[in-house]
């Protein structure tokens, strides 16, 4: 029977590295701009780093098992907890605000589907020690510079803002009891993708009188002017977040040329991740025809939760996968890159060692350097050379080398 990979993971065939190497490039780039240091952890955790904070749909999807110690663990599903408990192991000792970024690899038991599998690699990039805006603005602007330095424009992507701070200080203010907020997130998150009958089905079933109803069902169309007057309209708790989220919004316009058209501030972003606690934001493609880009926000009390130490902290991830198909569908990914700069091609009557030693010379140099691994015919290595795609062929008989670039 012949073997193929499990559903959901992928073989990495030198095209598709080629396509996942010009992604992580951008990520890197972008993140040495920015003056975020790398980490990683491992990639087997003890699976109460997850059950306890990342959230019921992430715990759902966990890659977990009993080792041959006996102990409960989970392939990493994201990189965040790891992050809180490094970062908290050292929390009195590292410079802060700490900026540090990380490429995992990430398993989840996802239900297949276009844009999610079941392993991908995700950029981390998380900023700990550091509660003012400010920061929520640098991240963002970061995630936007990634987009930019793989040629996506704000026509193509959206990064859609929202606060869970001022979530909740609208829905107040729209009279609905806090009880019911956690129920009225979860509709609030799923609004593009389900019927509305439904979504107001689910609202009254969690207590919201008609025209709560609606006003849940207009979330993503309220303006922040909207939300801001609603807010003062009642008891004006949580108006200051309004403000930082405007102050927000200045700060990215002006880290990023142009970063204004970027944005829009739609405050049905949810995150489905149980530990934010301010911003929070998703990027998408503008045609809705793939799932989320990146997402991320602030989680002020996970690292108490799981490091120990309360400092505040925020990041986002980045997928690999969405942003692939986007820049493919948008012909923006590279073709394959040639690597081999010398073919070494040799008459009959050359030893083998003196093929080598060139290559080797050459080699020392900084070229690539293929050549036959045994006996052809010049023909047969001419061809080799020229499939290969090399960008010059040596030629070597026994009086001289001749060079001939392709
Ligand atoms: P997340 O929203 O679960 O957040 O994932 C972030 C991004 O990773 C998504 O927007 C998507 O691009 C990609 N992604 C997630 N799951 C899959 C999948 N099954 N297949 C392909 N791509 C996927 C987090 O993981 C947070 N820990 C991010 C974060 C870092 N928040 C703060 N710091």
């Amino acid at each position: 029977m012949a073997h193929t990979t499990l559903p959901g993971f992928r073989d990495f065939y030198p095209e598709q590295l080629a396509e996942r190497a010009h992604v992580m490039r951008a990520w890197r780039e972008v993140a040495r701009r920015y003056a975020f240091m790398e980490y990683d952890g491992p990639p087997l955790e003890p699976l109460d780093l997850y059950t306890a904070k990342s959230g019921d749909e992430i715990v759902g999807q966990l890659y977990n098992f009993v080792d041959k110690g006996g102990r409960e663990v989970a392939l990493r599903p994201e990189m965040t907890p790891t992050l809180a408990r490094m970062v908290g192991a050292r929390a009195n000792s590292l410079r802060k605000p700490t900026r540090w970024f990380s490429t995992p690899q990430l398993f989840r038991y996802e239900r297949q589907q276009k844009g999610r599998l079941r392993e991908h690699y995700q950029l981390n990039m998380d900023i700990v020690g550091e509660s003012g805006v400010a920061a929520d603005a640098e991240l963002v602007a970061c995630a936007i510079d990634i987009c930019r330095e793989l040629n996506l424009t704000s026509n193509e992507v959206v990064v859609r803002v929202s606060d869970r701070r001022v979530m909740h200080a609208y829905l107040a203010a729209l009279g609905i009891a806090p009880d019911s907020f956690e129920a009225v997130l979860g509709v609030a998150d799923k609004l593009a993708r389900q019927p509305r009958a439904i979504s107001a089905e689910k609202l009254a079933a969690a207590g919201l009188n008609v025209d709560q109803v609606e006003r849940v069902l207009d979330i993503p169309h309220a303006t922040i002017d909207t939300v801001e007057f609603a807010i003062s309209a009642a008891s004006g708790v949580g108006i200051e977040h309004v403000q930082e989220l405007r102050n927000f919004f200045d700060y990215v316009a002006q880290l990023v040329p142009g970063g204004e058209a970027w944005l829009q501030f739609d405050l049905s972003i949810v995150r489905g991740l149980a530990y934010y606690t301010g911003i929070v934001f998703e990027l998408f493609d503008r045609s809705g025809e793939f799932r989320a880009i990146c997402g991320g926000g602030r989680y002020d009390n996970l690292l108490d939760a799981i490091g120990g130490t309360s400092l505040p902290a925020l990041g986002f991830g980045m997928g690999d996968v969405v942003l692939t198909e986007l820049l493919r569908a948008r012909n923006l990914l590279p073709s394959m890159a040639q690597t081999v700069d010398y073919w070494l091609t040799a008459d009959d009557d050359i030893p083998v060692l003196r093929v080598m030693s060139e290559a080797a010379s050459l080699r020392a140099k900084g070229f690539s350097v293929e050549y036959a691994l045994r006996r052809q015919s010049v023909s047969k290595q001419r061809k080799a050379a020229i499939t290969a795609g090399a960008r010059n062929i040596v030629h070597l008989t026994n009086s001289t080398a001749t060079d001939s670039s392709v």
